[in-house]
């Protein structure tokens, strides 16, 4: 994939570690965004389409991340990539430890973490992104639910598909609930917004 077209807001994206496991979580005080998902919903290549260029590798065969990834944006905060959930394919004891080090890292990080969950537009809500949604409120941390690949829904069919999502994970009306193509770029503003929102709030 060629790289995208640099991000103005950022400087500097760098790869810095990918952590197996919990001991290998970086809390270091400085603030992160997070994308957790199902495995292929896209959250490396909205995190490349945010940074501007290709830093996270991306995959059609789910299951590509499978550590917690970090990347250092302009020395200031964090970008985190996660290892999806509901991976059919991998080995029970795969599945256990990588939902150990991303469970350990959503629930203990110490430090002030926004956490972008995001869903398939046109798959929907799924019981694992339910389920997923009521443990990370438990967890009473900023978030933002983003919905991905809006570019392969019909404009028309957008408004409905974004409303069953809403629905099916209990989000009123005030909360965040963005549309985004890591594509085409839609809803990447709005999601920078939220961000650097998250961000100021210092
Ligand atoms: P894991 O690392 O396996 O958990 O997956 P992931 O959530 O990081 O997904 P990834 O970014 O690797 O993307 C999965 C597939 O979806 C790839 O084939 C991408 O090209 C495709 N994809 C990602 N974002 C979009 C999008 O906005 N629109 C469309 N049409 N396809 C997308
Ligand atoms: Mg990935």
């Amino acid at each position: 994939m060629p790289d995208l077209q640099r991000n103005v807001k950022i400087e500097t994206a760098e790869f810095a570690r990918a952590s197996a496991k919990p001991e290998d979580l970086i809390d270091d005080g400085t603030p992160q965004v997070a994308f957790v998902g199902r495995s292929n919903v896209g959250k490396s290549s909205l995190l490349n389409r945010l940074a501007g260029q290709t830093i996270a590798r991306t995959s059609s065969t789910p299951g590509r991340t499978r550590t917690v990834n970090w990347f250092r944006i302009d020395r200031r905060w964090w970008l985190v990539d996660l290892p999806g959930y509901g991976f059919a394919k991998a080995s029970k004891t795969d599945r256990k430890a990588w939902g150990e080090v991303v469970d350990a890292y959503l629930a203990n990080s110490s430090g002030r973490l926004l956490v972008v969950q995001l869903v398939d537009a046109k798959v929907g809500a799924t019981e694992l992104d339910v389920g997923a949604a009521e443990w990370l409120r438990s967890l009473d941390r900023p978030a933002v639910v983003v919905a991905t690949k809006v570019d392969r829904l019909k404009r028309g069919e957008r408004a409905r598909a974004l409303e069953r999502i809403r629905r099916a994970l209990g989000l009123d009306h005030e909360a965040d609930l963005l549309a985004v193509s890591a594509d085409t770029g839609e809803g990447v503003r709005e999601l920078w917004q939220r961000i650097e929102e998250f961000l100021a709030a210092g």
